[in-house]
């Protein structure tokens, strides 16, 4: 059984929405083999990420910026997870009203840093999600769990 770990930062209905359509996909009977762990950021744990085998990330775009909740993550995680997960495979879902550029250009430092392996590019919604957004997210969480699925 391979385990597929959803940490987010869930501080609002409209990322409230796409959490729970990530979490549909990922969890999607169609895939088989695969247990979803989920995890608000400010409680995912070092532990949490060393047991999984792939990784979804939602995060709010707040002051140019990943959210302080995801941040706290990934300082907490950093060092404790960079031999042992590089090459992982990851998705990410981000939520702004405007402009997302910086926290994508942080997500990809900090991904890179840790040579996780974007199974695609993140997903932006702006505004409220629209029934195209949150099928995309659907995607996104199924993608990553097929991904982790064994053959
Ligand atoms: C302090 C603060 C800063 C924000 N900065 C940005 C930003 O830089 N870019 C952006 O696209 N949205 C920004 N936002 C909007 C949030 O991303 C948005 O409020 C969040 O995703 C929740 O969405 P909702 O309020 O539509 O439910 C900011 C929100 C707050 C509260």
């Amino acid at each position: 059984m391979k385990t597929l770990l959803i940490v987010h930062h869930t501080p609002s209905p409209s990322l409230r929405a796409m959490y729970e359509a990530v979490r549909a996909g990922a969890a999607t009977d169609e895939i088989e083999g695969v247990e979803v762990v989920s995890r608000p950021a400010l409680t995912a744990s070092a532990p949490d990420v060393l047991e999984a085998d792939g990784y979804l990330l939602g995060t709010p775009v707040n002051l140019g910026y990943l959210s302080g909740a995801l941040k706290h993550f990934f300082d907490q995680i950093y060092y404790p997870s960079l031999d042992e997960t590089s090459r992982r495979p990851y998705g990410a879902y981000l939520h702004g009203n405007s402009d997302a550029a910086g926290a994508l250009r942080a997500l990809d430092s900090i991904t890179t840093g840790l040579r996780w392996r974007a199974v695609r590019p993140p997903l932006v919604v702006n505004g409220d999600p629209a029934k195209a957004d949150l099928e995309a997210c659907w995607e996104l969480g199924a993608t990553v769990a097929a991904e982790l699925a064994p053959l």
